[in-house]
This record gives structure tokens, C-alpha cells and sequence, in this order.
């Protein structure tokens, strides 16, 4: 008897441990949301990394593209365009069946010197941006779905970056351009593409009521003017300890614009933005990151009306990617996989704020 019990057993436990819970892939990202879930990518790691090939194709159903559009990129000297990072990231996007979220046609940072030496009159300063957004948004025609127009355009008064104490935070744009460079730039981009989906970008809605009121504002004077603006980023860079009213209310005005609501930067800083080489990722911190990545996926899911939904955006995939970690070097943990593209439990956290 006992001769037929061993290997009985042996199937036995087999069979349990292929069923664990846990050994089972969890329905992916992109699957379980009732909008796009996306994540910027870069293109070197696009072509050396399988792993996070991998993820990306599994888990995520849109694409923003972080580096290869902007000016300093794509537009390296006056007459010469550079588009080999962005085909890069485009042709894998559209092979795989992403929606491509171009980014940024315009922005007051990562400019070329060129651009920001150029000295030419206000005609000139206007031909180049429409020599610029005319020829980027014709060139994806057709293959990038949305646009990112103008990125971060407010100061932290809720004004119209200008001339600003640090000259970095300065917009070349307003100075040469004047306040209204922004609805031309929209126009610009909608000659190009009509079906284009148009973005204003912008950070600090969450905690910074004078921006998230320049916002609403600025899409409510376009809608009155005709501007062809179809969307509003959120690009919630976060603290974990963010307060959720702050979140919400982010949430609930620019929902009310009427518009199109991508939450199109996302990553929680578990170090709330204080830099600490020493800090540990514990379980505390990881429980409470995981816990507001499900405030954000509910609220979102829960405040932003379904017609209204464009979508939440990771700004990068792992940990080890992450602007905040390889640019900023912080220490810290902000995303929902980790350096080897392993689901942590942020991910699970902002799956079941898919879901529930
Ligand atoms: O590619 C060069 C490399 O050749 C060189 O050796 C290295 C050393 O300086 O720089 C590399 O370029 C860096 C680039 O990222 C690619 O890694 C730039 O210096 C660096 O400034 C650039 O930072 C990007 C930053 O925007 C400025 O453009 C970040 O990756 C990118 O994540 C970040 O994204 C912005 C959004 O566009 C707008 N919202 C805020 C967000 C975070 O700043």
C-alpha cells in the first residue's frame, strides 16, 4: 500500500503548489482599467532591455514618449530635425498596439541653445514655432493619437511663466511671443493634425490651487474662443504623503473644465522629495505608496466621468528608470515595478483602484 501512497503524494503536493494563488500572472494593467494606463518610455531601453519590453507590452496600452520630442532632441539645430528616438519609440508603440501620447511641442525647458540664443524679431520667434509644431506634428500624422502641446506653462503664482528669478524657470516663449503664444501653438498643432487629441500640461494641481485655477481657466478661455484644445494633463509628480483632498479636488475641477483628463506623470516619492541616502524602503512605506496609488486609480476612476477618461500615465516603468532616481538621484522607490521590472506592491495597490 504504502508503495502507491508516496508517489500519490508527490502529485499531490505538485498539483497544489502549481495552483498557488500567487504563481498565477495577475490580469494585466491594461486589462483590468476602463481607460488607457501608460507609461513613458525611453527609447534605449525600448532596444536593450527585454524585461522591460516585456512589462510594457503586457501591462500597458498607451505610450508617452519622455525625451525624443522635445526641442533639444528632435530639433538639435535650426534647419536639421532628428526623429530616429521618436520613430524608435512610435514604430514599437504601433507594432505592439500602444496609443503613442506625444511629448511636448513646447516647453521652457530642454531647449537647444540655438533656440534659446536665437535672436530674431517677433516674427521670426513666431515662424519658428510654427516651422516647429507644424513640421513634428506632421512628420507623426496619423500615428500619434494625442499631443501634449504646451507643457508647464504657469509659475507657481498661477501666472504666466515669463522673466523669472532663476532664468531656467523662464519661458523664451512668453518673452518673444507674448501671453497668447499658447492658443496660436494649439492652432499650429490642429493645422497639422485635425485628428489629434490637443493637451495643456501641467504639474503641482494637487497642492498648488493658483495653478490648478490658471488651468481651468485657460481651458475655459479657449473653449470660449474656439481654441482647439481637446485635454488637460495632470502630471501628479507626488510625495506619498500627498493629501487626498488635494488629489480629489486636482480631480474635480479640471474634470469640470469639461475636457479630456490624462493624469500623464505619475510616480509616488516615498521620500516626499527629501533627499536621504539612508533612507529604507520598509514595509510601512511601501503600504502606504501602495495605498495612495489606489486613492489615485479610484478617484480617478470615480470622479472623472468614462466620455472624459484619457487615461493615467506612469512617468517611467521601474524603479531603477525613474527621472527621480537616475536624473534627480533620489533615493527612493517611485513607481510600480521595481529595478528588475518585478510588480511591487504599489502595482497591486493601483490595480485594485482599478477595479474597486
Ligand atoms: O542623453 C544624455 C546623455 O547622453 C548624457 O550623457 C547625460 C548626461 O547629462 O544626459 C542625457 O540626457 C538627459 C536626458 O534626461 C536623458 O536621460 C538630460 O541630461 C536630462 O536633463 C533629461 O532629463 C529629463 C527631464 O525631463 C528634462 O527634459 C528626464 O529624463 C525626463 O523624465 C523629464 O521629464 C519631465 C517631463 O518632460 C515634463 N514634466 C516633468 C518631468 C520631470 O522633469
Amino acid at each position: 500500500m504504502q508503495r502507491f501512497l508516496r508517489p500519490l503524494a508527490v502529485l499531490t503536493t505538485a498539483l497544489l503548489l502549481a495552483c498557488r494563488p500567487q504563481d498565477t500572472a495577475p490580469v494585466p494593467l491594461k486589462d483590468l482599467a476602463p481607460f488607457p494606463v501608460g507609461a513613458s518610455i525611453s527609447p534605449t531601453l525600448l532596444k536593450n532591455n527585454a524585461a522591460y519590453r516585456n512589462v510594457l507590452s503586457t501591462e500597458f496600452s498607451s505610450i508617452s514618449v519622455e525625451n525624443a520630442q522635445k526641442w533639444g532632441t528632435i530639433h538639435p539645430e535650426q534647419t536639421r530635425f532628428n526623429f530616429t528616438d521618436a520613430e524608435t519609440i512610435v514604430d514599437w508603440a504601433r507594432a505592439n498596439g500602444k496609443r503613442v501620447h506625444g511629448h511636448t511641442l513646447l516647453w521652457h525647458s530642454y531647449n537647444p541653445a540655438w533656440l534659446t540664443n536665437f535672436q530674431g524679431d517677433s516674427t521670426a520667434w513666431e515662424n519658428l514655432m510654427k516651422t516647429h509644431i507644424h513640421t513634428v506634428v506632421t512628420h507623426f500624422k496619423g500615428r500619434v493619437a494625442s499631443w501634449d502641446v504646451v507643457n508647464e506653462a504657469f509659475s507657481d503664482a498661477g501666472t504666466l511663466r515669463n522673466v523669472e528669478a532663476k532664468p531656467e524657470d523662464g519661458s523664451v516663449w512668453r518673452q518673444h511671443l507674448g501671453p497668447d503664444y499658447i492658443a496660436r501653438a494649439f492652432r499650429y498643432a490642429h493645422e497639422a493634425d485635425p485628428a489629434a487629441l490637443l493637451f495643456f500640461n501641467e504639474f503641482g494641481q494637487e497642492s498648488n490651487p493658483a495653478k490648478l485655477k490658471a488651468t481651468v481657466d485657460l481651458a475655459a478661455d479657449f473653449k470660449r474662443r474656439g481654441v482647439p484644445i481637446h485635454g488637460l494633463g495632470l502630471q501628479f509628480h507626488l510625495g506619498v504623503s500627498q493629501s487626498e483632498n488635494g488629489l480629489s479636488e486636482a480631480l474635480r475641477q479640471t474634470a469640470a473644465a469639461g475636457l479630456l483628463v490624462h493624469i500623464s506623470e505619475l510616480d509616488i516619492l516615498v521620500s516626499d522629495w527629501k533627499k536621504d541616502p539612508t533612507l529604507q524602503y520598509t514595509d510601512a512605506l511601501q503600504n502606504r505608496q501602495s495605498a495612495k496609488y489606489k486613492f489615485i486609480a479610484q478617484t480617478y476612476r470615480l470622479l472623472v466621468p468614462k466620455a472624459q477618461q484619457h487615461g493615467i500615465t506612469t512617468w517611467n516603468v521601474g524603479d531603477s528608470d525613474s527621472w527621480i532616481t537616475q536624473g534627480l538621484k533620489y533615493t527612493d522607490w517611485p513607481l510600480l515595478f521595481d529595478a528588475n521590472y518585478e510588480r511591487k506592491k504599489a502595482y497591486f495597490g493601483f490595480a485594485e483602484g482599478l477595479k474597486n
